[in-house]
């Protein structure tokens, strides 16, 4: 796999390009923005960065579609990002036509590219680029779970004053504030996190990353890009190298944890053909409650979606 394009150069576009240039798995990124030379500039800089930081991989940008023709995977960023105050689904009527109209113009150019969706509200723009895509269910889903899982490590690597790398951790449901930590599959170096915390702090540390988000946004005044950026990246790299690894992804189910047509975070594999297999694990009854609750709300965001009738 050697053609990944990138839609939409603004701070989550312009970051997945550059950290997917230095991980030099693939052979060209492009990138693309209606913004003008926007996006043009932005590869351009990424591509200078190359002889410094010792990477191969071209990156060019552009405002035209025939230029994306034969992607092997497409990255969706296009979309505007909330503001204060906003919820992530208050951006929903902008960035719905958005999604839906960049998945049509980048499938008369490529036939059968994966589509990785990074817009939000992210489990619904998904579902939107499925439908609008006409692919199969396994060549279309969601970046979320790893950016939500690496926050929810990184507040308990600052907690136990370890290293994020020891942290392992399974974080599920849509990508909001109903989102579902799982204190009972999260380990430090393989031991459960549960000797190694009181319970006090790890439900303070779950609260906080189910909004971790939002913090971001308050003190930013717009959305992140570093961390969703590389988390975007990282799925391309299982892709492109067919790792088999397995992550929290946003993907279409179709009866797993008994919930059907819509996408959710869940644990999948990644390989070379895009989601290889949907783990399911064996929740408990609380667990499958948070989880249901979570499905609740991201089915009332796809009720919003229906009413636009794009697809
Ligand atoms: P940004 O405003 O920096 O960049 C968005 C870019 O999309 C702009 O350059 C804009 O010109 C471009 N764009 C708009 N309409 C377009 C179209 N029709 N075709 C091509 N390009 C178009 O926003 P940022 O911070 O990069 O965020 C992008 C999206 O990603 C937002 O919806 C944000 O909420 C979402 N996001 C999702 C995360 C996740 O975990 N899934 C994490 C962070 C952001
Ligand atoms: C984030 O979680 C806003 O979805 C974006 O940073």
């Amino acid at each position: 796999m050697s053609k990944v394009t990138v839609v939409g150069a603004g701070n989550v576009g312009a970051t997945v390009a550059n950290v997917l240039a230095h991980k030099d798995v693939v052979k060209e990124v492009v990138l693309l923005d209606i913004k003008g030379d926007f996006a043009k500039g932005k590869a351009l800089d990424t591509w200078q960065q190359a002889p410094v930081d010792y990477y191969s991989t071209y990156t060019r940008g552009t405002d035209d579609y025939a230029e994306t023709a034969g992607s092997d995977i497409v990255v969706i960023t296009a979309g505007i990002p909330r503001k204060p105050g906003m919820s992530r689904d208050d951006l929903i009527s902008t960035n719905a036509k958005i999604v839906t109209s960049v998945t049509e113009s980048i499938l008369k150019y490529s036939d059968n590219p994966i589509i990785i969706v990074v817009s939000n509200p992210l489990d619904v723009m998904t579902y939107a680029a499925f439908k609008a895509s006409g692919l199969d269910s396994s060549r279309v889903f969601g970046m979320a779970g790893i950016l939500d899982t690496a926050r929810y490590r990184a507040f308990l690597a600052t907690a136990l004053n370890v290293s994020p790398k020891d942290i392992q951790a399974v974080l599920m449901g849509g990508h909001g504030d109903t989102m579902v930590p799982l204190p009972r599959y999260t380990t430090v170096a393989g031991i459960p996190v549960t000797e190694m915390i009181d319970d006090e702090t790890l439900n303070a540390i779950v609260e906080r990353t189910k909004k971790g988000g939002g913090e971001l946004v308050k003190l930013m005044g717009t959305s992140a890009w570093y961390a969703p950026g590389a988390a975007a990246a990282q799925m391309v790299e299982a892709i492109v190298r067919d790792e088999q690894r397995i992550f929290p992804c946003c993907a279409y189910l179709d009866g797993e944890y008994g919930l059907k047509d819509m996408f959710l975070g869940v644990p999948v594999k990644l390989g070379k053909n895009g989601i290889e297999q949907i783990l399911e694990l064996k929740l408990n009854e609380d667990e499958m409650a948070l989880l249901n609750t979570s499905a609740d709300h991201v089915n009332k965001v796809m009720e919003v979606f229906g009413g636009m009738n794009l697809v």
